[in-house]
Parts: C-alpha cells; sequence; structure tokens
C-alpha cells in the first residue's frame, strides 16, 4: 500500500519505535525493500538516491506499482532531494515525501529555501524532510565534529518557520564508511533535548556502520527514521564478490546483490523495532 511517509512516521513517533529508510536506486532494490517490508509485516520508507538513478519518474511508477500490490505500508522519499527543478519532478512523479537537504547552506537560506518547498509539497499532500546542523562524510571525520552538530534551540525556530514534517539531525553519525574499527559515539543528551525542544519525526542519517547497539538506543530514545545504504550495497557486493566464480548468468549476479542487500536490511528492521508494526 503506498502512503504518505509522515503517517508511517507519526505512528512510530507515538510507538516509540524506528523505522529504517534504505536507499534504493533501481528496481531490484526498490523489490528487494518491499519484499523485506511484507515478509515481516512492517512499514517501510524507500529512500531514492537521484545521483545514481538515471530516471526517477520510471523509479516512482515501478515503486507505486510495487507498493500497491502489498499490504503494508510503503512511502517513497526523495533522499537529499536537488535543485528546485527535481523537486518538482519528484512531486510531478507522485512522491510520498521530498527531502530539502540545504543543510551545507547559511541558516536562513536553509529556511528560506525549505519553506519555499513546504508549501510546493504540501499543495499536494506530500511531506518533506529537512535537515539542520550537518551529517557530513565518514571517511572526512565529520561525524566527530560538533560544530556541525544540530542546534536545538535553532531546530525549534526552524520546524516553526519552515512547516517541515521531519527533521534530519546531526548528532554524530556520518554518511559512508567509517574508518576501519571506528564506530561513533553519538550524543544522546542532545538527541534527548532535540525530542523534547521538536515536535517533528526525527530522522538520523548515516546509519550504516553507525552501531547496532547505537541505532537501537536512538530509536528509542527519539529517532524516528533512520536512513541506511552503504551496509546494504556493501553486503550485495560482498556476496556477488564471494560467488562470482560460481555464476553461469549475468542476473544471477543481481539476484546474488538483492538478497544480501534484503537479508541486511532486515537485520537493520529487526534492530529498530519496526518488525510487524504495519
Ligand atoms: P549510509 O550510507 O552511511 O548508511 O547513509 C545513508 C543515508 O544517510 C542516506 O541519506
Amino acid at each position: 500500500m503506498f502512503v504518505n511517509m509522515i503517517d508511517i512516521l507519526n505512528k512510530s513517533r507515538e510507538g516509540h519505535y524506528g523505522v529504517i529508510a534504505p536507499n534504493i536506486c533501481n528496481e531490484d532494490t526498490a523489490r528487494a525493500a518491499i519484499e523485506a517490508a511484507a515478509e515481516t509485516n512492517s512499514p517501510i520508507i524507500l529512500d531514492l538516491i537521484y545521483s545514481a538513478t538515471p530516471d526517477i519518474t520510471l523509479l516512482a511508477q515501478i515503486v507505486k506499482y510495487l507498493a500497491d500490490r502489498v499490504s503494508v505500508p510503503v512511502a517513497l522519499n526523495l533522499d537529499h532531494g536537488g535543485d528546485f527543478k527535481l523537486h518538482i519532478e519528484a512531486v510531478r512523479a507522485g512522491f510520498s515525501s521530498i527531502m530539502v537537504d540545504r543543510s551545507s547552506m547559511p541558516y536562513e537560506q536553509n529556511v528560506a529555501e525549505v519553506a519555499e518547498l513546504v508549501k510546493v509539497a504540501h499543495s499536494v499532500g506530500m511531506s518533506v524532510e529537512a535537515e539542520l546542523g550537518h551529517v557530513g562524510t565518514a571517511a572526512d571525520g565529520d561525524g566527530q565534529t560538533s560544530d556541525l552538530y544540530t542546534n536545538v534551540d535553532q531546530a525549534a525556530d526552524f520546524v516553526a518557520r519552515t512547516g517541515c514534517d521531519a527533521l534530519a539531525v546531526a548528532i554524530g553519525t556520518a554518511h559512508g564508511k567509517y574508518p576501519a574499527g571506528y564506530v561513533p559515539h553519538l550524543d544522546f543528551d542532545r538527541l534527548h533535548e532535540l525530542y523534547e525542544a521538536v515536535e517533528v519525526p526525527l530522522v538520523l542519517h548515516g546509519g550504516s556502520g553507525s552501531g547496532d547497539e547505537n541505532l537501537a538506543r536512538a530509536t528509542r530514545e527519539g529517532i524516528t527514521k533512520v536512513n541506511v545504504g552503504t551496509s546494504l550495497f556493501s553486503a550485495g557486493m560482498q556476496n556477488l564478490a564471494e560467488h562470482a566464480a560460481e555464476l553461469t548468468r549475468a542476473n544471477l549476479g543481481y539476484k546474488m546483490i538483492s538478497d544480501a542487500y534484503k537479508a541486511e536490511l532486515i537485520r537493520h528492521m529487526e534492530l529498530v523495532g519496526q518488525v510487524g508494526k504495519a
């Protein structure tokens, strides 16, 4: 069942469990993610990576087709968003939600650009995720730079002035692969303050490699949506690499990637408590 992202998030915020938003980039990953949700009777939010997707309108059609053939709630979000034109394309394609990530811009510009797209999205019943503070790149050590963390007082002002429906916060995670052996330290005190200060669901980016216990605790203590990409794709690539010599046909390789992507996704879904919550 294709739904608005905010319906899933409001329910999970009330129920104090998290929802994993897996990155998808094509039909195979969309199908694997929807199967994972259906098999575990869970809600799911598909976070489309536009830079890895040649045609977001086509992929949105595929997601809606697949979503309407399962009974669990499925939402489609434009992860990070892009320029104004791309957001309008997502609106026209009927996404459930767009992320408007202007977190590397000065505060007032972030407010203005998010507010503008909130007006557009809300006029067609679509929700908007925005970001305050900045979740950078793990390889650059960005998660360790508390200057980039979300300011609690600013968060309340930001949500009030933009009208965004969900807020991505920076509390110590970063995107991509962390240096070997490094597990981030999350600023849980800041998370608690943000949860009290802001009424909209909070989003954690950079879920991969951020520590199973950190993800479980974060979703118990205030995070509602957890974005995970790198771990799922890495699991797929590893499975393919391990079995490449046995492959007789290339199409079996796609299946090896999807199978491992799906298994790693279900493992993450179990961590945050969404299983059985459809
Ligand atoms: P990872 O690839 O680090 O899991 O981050 C995913 C993400 O935050 C997508 O928005």
